[in-house]
């Protein structure tokens, strides 16, 4: 049976899942076609040395060293395996910012409640940024993590986070950075930011396949970890014993999609190729139009917060719910994305926010997607 799909008018949820470039696709569809021919563990040792690529590309991305990384299912899986690895116990304070992503404040707030530690938020400033002069102001010996979220889920913020991790550094707390719609789109280097642990999904600004990610986890930080559980692959057999890999796959596991790693692998290349700061000109300046057009729109209102502003923008139209505005976008071929409050609750509640829409473009955006979003828009607004 033949595929038919039909491609949308405008694409603008990059930062939900990008699309894949063809050569992400390719490699992953040889990739499949190698598993089939070879088996799963020859077609593995034919790549070996692709595979390994994926490590140091990754560590090149992120500035650190190919020991350092692991390769995730995706943002929460590696977030996850660190943060499950650090133990609190009563009395302890995580601290997150208002705009935590919703995954991240649930598992600290789970963590809190089996625990007897607490989750507090960070105040922010009147435009939503986290203020660091009141963060500085919390950090005691009682405080065990900072979790920020750099570029929150909707709303345009970009997080202070090498501030937040001078703070972090200088108290010796623990500082875990989720990154999941920062890699990508903006230049990171984790020395400079100065983060513990940093993840990132592969689907969104690197443009790879679903199921991928990427982990980050400083080498003099992995000692104060302890895994709640290892296998043969995290903790190899040597000598009568289980002895924990001394490198970051202590927080992978043995089996994983291969054509998907190495699709990242290749989407991770085209990032470096193409330029981190090339495309964060090209992405902000189309999130710019974006947000210039819809400015413009009676009846539609930006959502956006912070004074520096990322790709992700966030909006909804006066009197018509999120989820009804998205369905007749995207009857009329423009796809863009819902973000409910469970993907940014502090800030949500803080801001009186039910559901909002967002649009995020990315480097080959075109023109006509933007316009048929605008036209899209104001058809909508006359029907509603
Ligand atoms: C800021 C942020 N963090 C974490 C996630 C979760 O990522 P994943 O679904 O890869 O676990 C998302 C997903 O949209 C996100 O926007």
């Amino acid at each position: 049976m033949t595929l038919s799909l039909h491609p949308p008018k405008a694409y603008l949820n990059h930062a939900g899942a990008s699309l894949m470039p063809a050569q992400v696709r390719q490699a992953m569809l040889d990739h499949l076609t190698r598993e089939s021919v070879l088996g799963g563990y020859s077609a593995a040792d034919a790549m070996a040395s692709e595979l390994n690529a994926v490590y140091s590309d990754a560590a090149r991305l992120l500035g650190c060293d190919a020991d350092e990384i692991a390769l995730p299912t995706g943002n929460t899986s590696g977030w996850r395996e660190v943060v499950g690895s650090m133990h609190f116990g009563p009395g302890d304070r995580l601290l997150v910012a208002r705009s935590e992503w919703g995954g991240n404040y649930a598992a600290l707030s789970h963590i809190a409640r089996c625990t007897g530690a607490s989750v507090e938020m960070i105040p922010c400033t009147s435009d939503g940024t986290l203020c660091l002069s009141q963060l500085a102001q919390m950090i005691d010996a009682r405080v065990r993590l900072i979790s920020l979220t750099w570029l929150p889920a909707n709303g345009g913020l970009i997080q202070p986070a090498q501030q937040v991790g001078a703070l972090a550094r200088e108290a010796g707390v623990p500082f875990v950075l989720d990154a999941a719609q920062a890699v990508g789109q903006l230049p990171v280097d984790v020395r400079q930011l100065g983060c513990d642990a940093l993840t990132a999904p592969g689907r969104k600004w690197l443009r790879g396949p679903r199921g991928t990610g990427v982990l980050f986890v400083r080498r003099d930080f992995m000692p104060q970890l302890r895994p709640r559980t290892v296998d043969q692959y995290t903790a190899p057999y040597r000598d009568g014993a289980y002895h924990l890999r001394a490198d970051a796959k202590r927080f992978e596991t043995s089996e994983a999609c291969m054509a998907a790693r190495l699709g990242l692998g290749v989407a991770i290349r085209q990032t470096l190729e193409l330029g981190v700061q090339t495309i964060q000109a090209k992405v902000r300046e189309r999130a710019q139009r974006i947000r210039d057009a819809l400015s413009a729109m009676d009846g539609v209102q930006l959502q956006d917060i912070g004074s520096e502003r990322s790709a992700l923008v966030a909006f909804s139209v006066a009197g018509v719910p999120a989820s009804a505005v998205r369905a007749q976008l995207l009857a009329q071929g423009v796809d863009v994305a819902v973000n409910g409050p469970s993907f940014t609750p502090l800030d949500m509640a803080a801001r009186g926010l039910g559901d909002v829409l967002r649009a995020s473009p990315h480097t080959d955006t075109r023109d006509e997607e933007i316009q048929a979003l605008v036209s899209a828009l104001s058809h909508l607004i006359q029907r509603n």
